[in-house]
């Protein structure tokens, strides 16, 4: 009997790459991320950000800046962070930012997100933003790094060493670490009730066990992705919180498998991306929860309705319980029930599996893809 071992698969842990790997880690990224950041009465204690709640208390408006993935966790952070603040929150590509004059002030929050810490662009913008006079914080994946330093205070996301090129679990733990920063700072501005802060945090603390329940049931879905392992482009629809989610979703298909992907926030179909649908064309759509207390469910499904009637191939991602989205959809993925602006800790997870199928359906290295670097230290 003969075993054979090195030490690469070793480290991956008995997965076939860091990126299957690091998938798997994500119910621990996110654990490991909420840990001790409050107490047994529900109370956000993110004493580690040592700026002056007095100066928290006067941001008027907050700019979240990052690249690729962490621009994602942006948008999503926006979301939360608007809804749980009523703080005025924008979010842009830091190299976009940079270069357009941005009017910053002593009132204004900037909250740059990045997984390396060394992301020239993120770091020449909140250097930008610092010059100003503007607040600064960092979301970051690798202590002791550049942006952290830079800044004025640093939030750690604890997702572990990420090695794969494409991010997935820091991406978890961004978003994560995002919802704890709203739900701070709305505690300190006295924005939400302490007992919606504890509920929150209850629905938080349920999350890894869901991603784990995903990771489980996620054979079907893998021999789907294999099974469109000759598809020439793919498209993703989400609307609110599930429009970063199609975003990201699409972007992981570009950078590992080298298809061309595509998300759009799904009302903007109408107004172009529906001119694409043909048949046979593959549209994945994020769906909000029907829970929801707005209109915005009953929307998505007529999309899925549109797209369908036009002949396009429509792969759901869609809450447990959802019996609507069954009768238009080819194929549903079901992830367990949580408050809409949770969501993307679950519903991403399913995109990330597709992908990293797909592309090892094709052989392709889903660690090392071409072209790209984990870490883009030039401008
Ligand atoms: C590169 C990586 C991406 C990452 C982006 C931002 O493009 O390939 O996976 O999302 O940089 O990196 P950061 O380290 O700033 O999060």
């Amino acid at each position: 009997y003969h075993v054979d071992w090195d030490p690469a698969s070793a480290e991956k842990g008995g997965f076939s790459s860091f990126m299957e790997k690091e998938i798997h880690d994500q119910p621990d990224a996110v654990a490991q991320t909420l840990l001790g950041r409050s107490d047994i009465n529900g109370k956000l204690t993110l004493d580690e950000l040592r700026i002056d709640p007095a100066l928290l208390k006067q941001v008027n408006k907050i700019i979240v800046l990052a690249c690729g993935t962490a621009a994602y966790a942006g948008m999503v952070a926006k979301y939360a962070i608007e809804n749980w603040c009523r703080i005025p929150t924008e979010v842009e590509l830091a190299h976009e930012f940079r270069y357009r004059d941005p009017i910053l002030d002593a009132n204004t929050l900037v909250v740059s997100i990045s997984q390396s810490g060394e992301t020239m662009d993120t770091l020449m913008a909140v250097r930008y933003a610092r010059e100003q006079g503007a607040k600064t914080i960092s979301i970051c994946n690798t202590n002791g790094s550049t942006i952290p330093r830079e800044s004025d205070a640093v939030l750690y996301t604890h997702a572990g060493p990420e090695i794969a090129v494409a991010s997935t679990k820091a991406f978890l733990a961004q978003i994560t670490a995002a919802y704890l920063l709203g739900l701070y700072l709305a505690q300190l501005r006295g924005n939400i009730f302490s007992g919606q802060i504890k509920d929150v945090l209850a629905d938080l603390n349920k999350i890894p066990a869901k991603i784990q329940k995903i990771l489980d049931n996620a054979g079907p879905l893998r021999e789907l992705a294999r099974s469109m392992a000759n598809e020439k482009s793919v498209l993703f629809l989400g609307r609110h919180v599930g429009y970063p989610v199609a975003l990201e979703g699409a972007l992981k298909l570009k950078e590992i498998a080298y298809i061309h992907a595509e998300g759009f926030a799904a009302g903007e179909l109408k107004h172009g991306p529906i001119a694409l649908i043909d048949d046979g064309q593959p549209v994945f759509v994020v769906v909000p929860s029907p829970r929801g207390r707005d209109s915005l469910h009953a929307k998505v499904v007529s999309n899925i309705q549109e797209v369908r009637a036009r002949g396009a191939r429509t792969l759901v991602i869609a809450e447990e319980g959802d019996e609507a989205v069954k009768a238009y959809a080819e194929y549903v993925f079901y992830v367990p029930e949580t408050p809409t602006l949770l969501m993307p800790l679950l519903t991403t997870v399913p995109l990330q599996i597709f992908a990293a199928e797909l592309a090892q359906a094709k052989g392709y290295d889903v660690d090392q893809p071409r072209n790209l670097a984990k870490s883009v230290t030039v401008e």
